[in-house]
């Protein structure tokens, strides 16, 4: 897993001034970290307009400082969604750092209750903000460390997933919550990969890309094991990469049989990794995210009327 063990990327604009904890910020200078702020002092509104000057993107937090933050930042969430000067956008960047930071731990220890507390938590926010607004979604797609790619493309999943689960199904807010966590850990089986293999920016060896198909039945096993998952989060872990007409892995179902929250997770996971920025390649626009997707999905990877519907849901985030 290609992540930094001591530092972590804390995005500019997810940073609310004279609001953030008594923690140090780092910023990245060639390869060295080089302190910013130190704890006893105060983020203010010029530390923000001068940092916004210079193009800075991302500021950095020791990782031993993370749970402070985390507990500081998902305390002050609900406050802060609810807050009315606050756009969405703004919101959307605050909402988008505080669930990767979540799924960040999560991905480090799915056993812990707390942390699927934390997730549920986290899973309802995220529900209630694009519920209240699809237009939010946009805020959504912010830019994230390349490190930290998995953790983001996860929380967009997640989004795009409760959107389209809420705006086609009746599902109880139980379920929903399931779909919300099961789409935050859909790759939780990466970590059982070798960084190597997954870092490499070169086409993948037929041995390399069966192991990385491992992910989704790893993935699935051990959260299984870990006992506190429902049938519809493990569903979405093993089920996200099954194409409709059967050519997908790792079981190669096909048409219905698959679970229908695996269906939508397959839709949304590649839509996701279409428009998001990768080590190796731009991201592409949501028209020709969309056009590549057309082309899959007459070649049988999706379920061609939950594609369409899913087309016109994300037409209406995103009007020509
Ligand atoms: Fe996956």
């Amino acid at each position: 897993m290609s992540k930094d063990r001591y530092w972590r990327a804390i995005s500019l604009d997810s940073i609310s001034p004279d609001c953030f904890p008594n923690v140090a910020l780092f910023l990245r200078s060639g390869g060295n970290y080089v302190l910013y702020k130190d704890p006893d002092r105060k983020f203010t509104s010029a530390d923000f307009n001068r940092l916004e000057r210079n193009f800075t993107e991302f500021l950095y937090v020791r990782s031993g400082d993370m749970e402070v933050l985390n507990e500081f930042m998902e305390k002050s969430l609900a406050d802060l969604l609810a807050r009315e000067d606050l756009g969405s956008a703004a919101k959307g960047r605050v909402l988008y750092q505080t669930s990767v930071n979540c799924v960040i731990d999560m991905f480090e220890a799915p056993e812990t209750a707390s942390n699927l507390a934390r997730c549920r938590s986290m899973v309802q926010h995220i529900m209630q903000f694009v519920a209240a607004d699809p237009h939010a979604m946009e805020s959504l797609q912010t830019v994230i460390d390349h490190n930290f790619y998995i953790f983001a493309h996860a929380v967009q999943v997640a989004a795009l997933s409760l959107l389209v689960h809420e705006k086609l199904f009746d599902l109880a807010p139980d379920e929903m919550a399931d779909v919300g966590i099961g789409s935050l850990i859909h790759d939780y089986g990466m970590t059982f990969i070798t960084s190597e293999v997954l870092e490499k920016n070169d086409a993948l060896s037929d041995i390399e890309y069966y192991k990385v198909k491992q992910h989704t039945q790893k993935g699935y096993e051990y959260l299984k094991r870990c006992g506190n998952y429902s049938e519809v989060v493990l569903n979405i872990v093993r089920y996200h990469h099954e194409r409709y007409d059967g050519n997908g892995y790792p079981t190669g179902i096909k048409g219905d049989d698959i679970p229908r929250s695996g269906q939508v997770a397959a839709i949304c996971d590649v839509y996701s990794a279409l428009i998001m920025d990768r080590a190796h390649r731009k991201a592409s626009s949501h028209d020709d995210a969309i056009k590549t997707m057309r082309d899959e999905a007459r070649k049988g990877a999706f379920n061609p009327e939950l594609f369409e519907r899913f087309v016109e849901i994300i037409a209406e985030i995103h009007p020509v």
